[in-house]
């Protein structure tokens, strides 16, 4: 070795330590892939072989045939003309790898086939390796700049060892392009479920507005005539004072005060519904005797019952009536009932109210002798402003909400409501309550 050598390679040893780390990394990574294989299936990577001598196709087999990489051999497929590729094309989707030669048919029947794999085919994925026997019909510059090939080997260049480069350097490629794929593909699933569940939302989203639009004119329509009452009395009074007597003036404030108290009771109803439409009902559940609660509802209705000659009874066996509920949510429940129940009877009628105890829950009925309601009526009764064909028979105040409220209340308490009736021989609307489960009580 002379000095001009030892110059320019210093110290051999070191020159080539570095590829010997290289192969160590690769005997670790190949040792990665083994252990990553193992776990997988057994299954192989396709290899088509495109070349009019046959052979090309006996010496690549031969040659690669114990080759492994990732713990999958290789699976040989063989074409003798761009023609009969293009059917195995066809026929096996998933090849990995294409050694193509340029002249078959034609002089550039390989080159075509590169064009037809990746244009019509839309494969981008195969790795194509041009081998040729003729580089004068496809200069390696020209070709690789042109067409969408990985490489391009001479055929007298495919060693064993540069078959082995090539076929691993392509795998490896093709393995991560396949991986990215999948990830690609998983992801687009999952932006389609993201879109379809925005889609989904947005449409509840535009039915809530339109509730809420229609909810907001049939509101300003109610609020509009006890306000119009209102001012015109106002006006009556500011402009008519001494025309009036004292008893007339009385007169005038109490229907002021009558059509206030209709609009406060429509807003309260509002403010009720816009609570459970939001979810932001404050409940809060203890187990209590329920009897005591209902004895105040009927005694608080005695009065306007009085008042239509309705005889409003309580029928009840004393003992206690222990549910599972949240207090002031069960008395606007049975406040609703009753007061429906007095306000569309006929004068004179009765109203009856029960509580019984079942198995699991304790059951109030309130049962009138009004005009009951039809079944095409009775599936409408729980909806949002429902006015049916009864109406109110002593000039009461009516939001169409009291019964969408009840519901959702009792919903949300775990009970049921419901009404039996027969047109014309008064309904009965039935409330059951989860039992309440007292100390001690299995
Ligand atoms: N006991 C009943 N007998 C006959 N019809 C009834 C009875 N209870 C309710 N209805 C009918 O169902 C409709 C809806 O009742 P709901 O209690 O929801 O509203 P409302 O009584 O009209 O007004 P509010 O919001 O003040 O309660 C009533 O307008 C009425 O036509
Ligand atoms: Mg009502």
């Amino acid at each position: 070795m002379n000095q001009e050598y030892n110059k320019i390679f210093p110290h051999e040893d070191e020159l080539f330590a570095p590829d010997d780390v290289v192969f160590q990394d690769d005997e670790a990574l190949f040792a990665q892939d083994e252990a990553t294989s193992s776990s997988q299936e057994e299954n192989s990577w396709e290899v088509l072989i495109i070349d009019d001598e046959e052979d090309v196709h006996q010496l690549t087999r031969f040659v690669l045939e114990d080759y492994v990489y990732q713990g999958k051999k290789l699976n040989f497929f063989s074409a003798y003309s761009a023609q009969e590729a293009k059917a195995l094309f066809e026929q096996y989707p998933n090849v990995a790898i294409v050694l193509l030669d340029v002249v078959m048919e034609t002089n550039d029947a390989g080159l075509k086939l590169v064009k037809y794999i990746r244009e019509t085919q839309q494969n981008h994925f195969v790795r194509i390796i041009l081998r040729t026997g003729q580089p004068g019909y496809a200069p390696e510059k020209q070709v690789i700049l042109k067409y969408d090939i990985n490489d391009y080997k001479n055929k007298t260049e495919l060693t064993d060892q540069k078959l082995f480069t090539v076929i691993t350097a392509s795998l490896r490629t093709y393995s991560d392009m396949m991986t990215i794929e999948s990830y690609r593909q998983h992801m687009e699933e999952k932006v389609a479920e993201r879109t379809r569940e925005l889609q989904e939302k947005n449409e509840t989203l535009v039915k809530v507005n339109q509730e809420k639009n229609e909810f907001l004119g049939i509101a300003a329509h109610d609020l509009k005539n006890p306000l119009a009452a209102i001012q015109s009395l106002a006006n009556l009074v500011r402009t008519s004072f001494d025309d009036f007597s004292k008893h007339k003036l009385i007169e005038f404030a109490s229907m002021i005060e009558v059509s206030a108290q209709k609009m406060f009771s429509l807003i309260k109803n509002l403010l009720d519904v816009n609570v459970i439409e939001s979810g932001k009902m404050n409940f809060s559940f203890c187990t209590y005797d329920i009897l005591p609660f209902l004895q105040t509802v009927v005694n608080n209705y005695q009065e306007p019952a009085k008042a239509k000659e309705i005889t409003l009874q309580l029928q009840v066996t004393q003992g206690e009536y222990q549910i599972l509920a949240d207090e002031n949510a069960t008395i606007q429940v049975l406040d609703n009932l009753i007061s429906n129940a007095i306000k569309y009877s006929p004068r004179g009628k009765t109203v009856y109210t029960r509580i019984l105890k079942g198995e699991n829950t304790v059951r109030c009925e309130i049962q009138d002798e009004g005009p009951g309601l039809y079944e095409k009526e009775q599936r409408k009764l729980f909806d949002k402003f429902t006015r049916l064909t009864p109406r109110p028979t002593g000039g009461e105040h009516s939001t169409g909400l009291g019964l969408f409220i009840v519901k959702k209340l009792v919903e949300t308490m775990n009970g049921q409501v419901w009404c039996e009736s027969e047109p014309g021989k008064g309904a009965t609307f039935i409330v059951e309550f989860p039992l309440g489960k007292v100390k001690g009580e299995r």
